[in-house]
Parts: structure tokens; C-alpha cells; sequence
């Protein structure tokens, strides 16, 4: 069975990030979803929460498990039997950091790849940060994130 593992803060899940879920989620035989507990971003919403728009977002995909990781990438993919990492690049921005993040996990695990889908194009422009920034001064998040969770985004946000 393949596993592979889709990383990151998720701090709100986007339709970009959904879009790379559903796609990872086609490449592999079980996709973990892995949310980062200790995230030095000082995040908006709890890992709590966080999981529960992810589960709801991904209520419909039957191969896609959420599970909160802490510590290093690396680790959480021996615990899962993962060796393939699924993440998404949106712009030439992305790339720097994403190489080094890719490099530094495979001199740390060499038997694991990392799988770099690209963003459709419609979702290119957005990021967790830009929908923290509409819900801080209340503008409609409507068009970045899951339809799905919109509701349970308002209840959350402070
Ligand atoms: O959504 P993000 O914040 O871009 O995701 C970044 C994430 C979670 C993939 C990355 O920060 C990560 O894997 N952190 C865990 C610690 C780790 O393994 N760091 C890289 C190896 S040096």
C-alpha cells in the first residue's frame, strides 16, 4: 500500500490546499493529512479546530485520514510507513523554500520523495494567511475557502 503524507499548518484549510488533497489523495492508496501541532506561527485557529475544518472539508474523500504531527516531519512518516510527501507550489515564491524543506527531510529519511503538485491556476493567489487577514476585518471569505466549512470558519475565527 502506498501512504503518503500532506503537511502543513492548515491555518484555515483553503480551497487550494482541498485541491491538493483531492488530487494527492489519487496518487497514493491512503493520504494523512498531518497538521502541524507546534507551529511557530502562533496560529489563528487551535489544532483542535483546525482538524475539525479539515475533516469536514474532506468528509467525502475515503482515503484521506487527518491527524495532527508534532515534532519532525520526518518521524511522522515513519509512524504512518509514509515515504512520499504530497505538497503544493503555487508561484516561483514558493520554490525556494519548498526545495529546502524537500532536501532537508530526504538527507534526513533518503528513502522518502517529496511530490510537488501545481496549484490550479484558479486557486493560485490564495493562502491561509490572506484568508486570516479578510476574517480579522470581516470581509467574506466565501471564495477562498471549503463551502463546506464556512459556517464552522466564522464560529472559530477571533
Ligand atoms: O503549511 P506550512 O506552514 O507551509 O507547512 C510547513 C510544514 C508543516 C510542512 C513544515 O514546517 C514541517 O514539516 N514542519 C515540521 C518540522 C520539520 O520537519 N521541519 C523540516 C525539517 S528540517
Amino acid at each position: 500500500m502506498r501512504i503518503g503524507v500532506c503537511p502543513g499548518s492548515f491555518d484555515p484549510v483553503t480551497l487550494g490546499h482541498l485541491d491538493i488533497i483531492e488530487r494527492g489523495s489519487r496518487i497514493v492508496d491512503r493520504l494523512v493529512v498531518g497538521v502541524l501541532e507546534n507551529s511557530s506561527k502562533s496560529p489563528m485557529f487551535t489544532v483542535e479546530e483546525r482538524i475539525a475544518l479539515l475533516k469536514k472539508a474532506t468528509e467525502d474523500l475515503p482515503n484521506v485520514e487527518v491527524l495532527p504531527f508534532s515534532g519532525l516531519l520526518v518521524d511522522f512518516l515513519k509512524e504512518q510507513n509514509a515515504v512520499i510527501v504530497i505538497r503544493g507550489l503555487r508561484a516561483v515564491t514558493d520554490f525556494e523554500y519548498e526545495l529546502q524543506l524537500a532536501q532537508a527531510n530526504r538527507s534526513l529519511l533518503p528513502q522518502m520523495e517529496t511530490v510537488f503538485l501545481t496549484t490550479n491556476v484558479s486557486y493560485s493567489y490564495i493562502s491561509s494567511t490572506i484568508v486570516k487577514d479578510v476574517l480579522r476585518h470581516n470581509g467574506n471569505v466565501e471564495h477562498f475557502v471549503p463551502a463546506s466549512i464556512i459556517d464552522m470558519i466564522y464560529k472559530f475565527r477571533r
